[in-house]
Formats: C-alpha cells, structure tokens, sequence
C-alpha cells in the first residue's frame, strides 16, 4: 500500500513539473518508452556527481593539458606509461558520494585525450595497458550501484590520439598555419572514426547493465574547422543508443536540434542562469555542470575553490529554477578525492541529512509565493510545503508578502522545530510596524541555527 502511494506521489509530481516543462507531442514521441516516464527519476533526484578521472591527473593542470601545451602524442603517453592509482577504492568513493546526497554519477569513460578508462577491444589506449593493468570501469560502476547511486557515461567526441579523427582547431596537433591542415588529414579517415565510437558506445551500453544518463561532449560548429553532428553521425548515434538503452537519457551536445530526437535536457556549464532556461518560450529539462575549483581534472595548484556555502547555494538555486545540478570531482593520480574536494562533499553530506527534502522532488515555486529578501524558495508539488532557504539569517522577522491564509504550519527543517507566525491587522506601534494585512510574519529564534543555510518548512493550506 506505502509503495502504490508513493509511486502515485512521484507521477503526480513529475506530471506537475511537466506541465512547467517542455511537453509537445513531438517530442513524447521521441522513443519508444516515452519521454516523461523515461525522465522521472532524474527530475526528481537533482543531484549527481561528475567524476572527471583519467591520464590527466597526472600533469594535475586542467584536463586540456595536451591541446594547451601542444603535446605531441609521445610525450603525452608518458603519463600512460606511469599512470598507476594505487589507492583507488571505488567503494570509497561511492560511501562519499551517497553521503553527500547525490543521487546519480556521471563518469568519464574517455575524455578528449582518447584515452579509455576501461578494456575497450577496439584500442590499446586503455587502462589495462598502464602499470594499473585492471579496469577502472566494471568496480566503479558496481560501487556506485551498490549504495544506490544511478550511472551516468561520460563520452568525449573529441579524440585527440585516434588516428583517423581529422586534426581541427581543438586538436593540439592544429598547425599554425590553416592552409596545411588539408595535407595533414590526408590519410584520417572520420567514416573510421565514427564505426570506431559505435562500437566503443555499443560496448559501454552492453557490457555495465543499465546505464541512465549519456553525456557526449561536444559539439563545435561556429566558424572554420570545426566539426558538426555530420561528423559524428550525431544521428546514427542516437539512434543506436536509444536501441540498446530505450531508458536512458542524453544530453544536447549531439549538435541536433531540439526537435529531433536529439537530446533529452540541456547542460549549462559553470555558470547560472537567470531563470529556468527556455527555447522557443517553452521550459526544458536542464542540468547545470559545475566544478569546484574551474578545471574539471584533478588541478593540484588551482585556487579559486568554492566554500561549502556557495554549493549549497548553488545546489538550492539550481532547483530554485527547475533544474539538476551535477557537481564534478576530479580524484588524483592515485585514485582518490583530495582534501578539498572531500572537505567540500563532506559539508554537503552534514546539509543534504537535514534538508534533502527541500531538494529532492522540489522544483520552482508557484509565481503566487513570493520570494522573500535575500532567499531562496523551493517547493515540492506532491507534498504542497514550500521550502524557504534563508541565506542572510534576519532578526525576529521574516516578512512573507501576501502570505496571508497560505500556511497551515511552519517550522525550521533542520530540527522539525515549530515556528509561530501572525498576520499583523493592527496599525504599528513603537515596538511593531505597520504591515499589509495580507502578509504574513514568521517568528523566528535571534540565534541563526547552526546549519550552513536553515531551511523553512511551510505546509501549505
Ligand atoms: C567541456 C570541456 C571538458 C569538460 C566538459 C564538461 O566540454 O571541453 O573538458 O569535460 O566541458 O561539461
């Protein structure tokens, strides 16, 4: 009986945000399974994590190393050659993870380097070709799955080692000199590169049981010598994918349009929008790509960390504006998370234990709640509470402009403590302003409660 409710409360919540969403028949019949019920899961969870991991832990300085330094091929294998995390521990990885909340991961399984961080049969550049010698995916993945974590692939288009991938502007081997680039593709052959990605993809979405969320990466079509969803056979991937996982969801970097078939939600990455993005005038499904410090590989000298109050932040605005936040983590070259970052998951971890509610299931609020100073609203349709995430903890008051007859109860959510609240009707005297009778105020304690960002519950009439 619980479950048949709770199922019922999650297609009721999910149809709520659907309807806020981008829904036209077109695209409902995108696969066979179709688009809604294929979403629900990642519209109500919100939160995962990008793991970035591959040989550019080792240089340590941003995941475009090679492109950025011109590497020739042979001095970037040098870090193949000494690649050898001998500390990672999956398991631990994934303790940290549900503990932080999140929900889904999203791996790197090959980055623009080419390199394959699992025994692909169709490359020797892989894992099982380093001093490591043992798969990184399989354990990672099972991990990850075992503490009920959803897995997300990560598949880079780009592939600087492949010898039949054309030499483009985004390739460390582009010459200075455009007009050569014609002689030096005369022997690359993209047809070849392309069977070569189908059957890499065939791999990954057979051989690791089901896989939830596809992350390619990307497409480059502005100006001379880039590289179109042509060359990818965007198409002809899409197509595949969907057959081999008719549940899975993809993100927008196929380079097709939003009404083909193309993708399920756009990726905003490491910036905010405004609102919950729209194309055409109608909302989409969105998910924000986010790091902690810039790069998305393990970066030892990068500075610019963000506190654990701006994630939090970050996290509660994301969902603010209807949509997920992906969080990325780059481990090191021995296979673990660095202190930062796990400094960073762990203040997570102490928030998401008494807030997750105001997150998952949450979505933007009704346009009739309005939004008070310096706050941040959520809501979750299926339980009706609207979730009032205070950023700068004011005195005695919180004022909630016409408010008046919306609330039935409120309290803190961190401690389940109840909070009084009144409609003023009367004039203001020297100890009480004159407020609008239609507002409500929100009695709370002097003392900011000692959470990162206290969260209000209100449940509503
Ligand atoms: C960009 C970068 C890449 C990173 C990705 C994450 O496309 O090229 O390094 O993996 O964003 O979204």
């Amino acid at each position: 009986m619980r479950k048949i409710i709770i199922y019922t409360l999650l297609c009721l919540s999910f149809t709520y945000q659907q309807t806020n969403a981008i829904n036209t028949s077109k695209r409902e019949s995108d696969s066979p399974i179709n688009r809604t019920e294929r979403m629900a899961w990642w519209t109500h969870d919100r939160f995962g994590l990008f793991i970035h991991w591959g040989l550019y832990a080792m240089p340590a300085r941003h995941e475009w190393v090679k492109r950025r330094e011109k590497m020739s091929d042979e001095h970037y294998n040098r870090y193949k050659d000494y690649f050898n995390p001998d500390l990672y521990n999956p398991k631990e990885w994934a303790r940290i993870a549900k503990a932080a909340g999140i929900k889904y991961m999203v791996f790197t399984t090959k980055h623009h380097d080419g390199f394959c961080m699992w025994d692909s049969k169709y490359t020797d550049y892989k894992i099982t070709n380093t001093p490591y010698k043992k798969d990184i995916l399989k354990p990672l993945v099972n991990a990850f799955r075992n503490e009920g974590i959803r897995i997300g692939f990560y598949y880079s288009l780009l592939d600087w080692h492949h010898p039949d991938f054309t030499i483009d502007r985004n390739h460390p081997q582009m010459p200075q000199n455009p007009q050569t680039l014609k002689e030096l593709n005369k022997n690359r052959d993209m047809a070849k590169y392309r069977e070569y990605m189908k059957n890499q993809l065939t791999e990954l979405l057979t051989e690791f049981g089901q896989i939830d969320e596809l992350f390619m990466d990307y497409t480059y079509a502005e100006g001379e010598n880039g590289k179109t969803s042509k060359d990818w056979d965007a198409e002809g991937i899409i197509k595949l994918v969907r057959k081999l996982q008719p549940q899975i969801i993809i993100n927008n970097r196929l380079g097709l349009s939003s009404n083909s078939q193309g993708w399920d939600y756009i990726t905003p990455e490491q910036f905010m929008p405004q609102q919950w993005p729209t194309i055409n005038n109608q909302r989409v499904p969105w998910e924000t790509c986010q790091t902690f410090s810039g790069s998305w590989g393990y970066n030892r000298d990068e500075s610019n960390w963000k506190s654990v109050h701006q994630l939090i932040v970050m996290l509660a605005e994301t969902v603010s504006k209807g949509g997920n936040l992906l969080l990325n983590v780059g481990p090191t070259a021995r296979g673990v998370f660095d202190e930062r970052a796990i400094e960073r998951l762990n203040g997570l971890a102490h928030w998401m234990r008494f807030h997750g509610n105001a997150i998952y299931g949450c979505t933007v609020a009704p346009t009739e709640y309005s939004c008070p100073n310096n706050c941040i609203l959520t809501y979750n349709p299926t339980t009706k509470r609207l979730y009032i995430h205070v950023l700068e903890w004011p005195f005695k008051s919180l004022y909630l402009k016409r408010y008046k007859g919306k609330i039935k109860y409120a309290q803190l959510l961190n401690d389940h403590s109840e909070l009084k609240f009144r409609t003023e009707t009367k004039k203001g005297s020297h100890t009480t302003e004159n407020t609008g009778v239609d507002d409500v105020i929100i009695t709370l304690p002097v003392e900011r409660p000692n959470v990162e960002v206290p969260v209000i519950e209100l449940i509503l009439e």
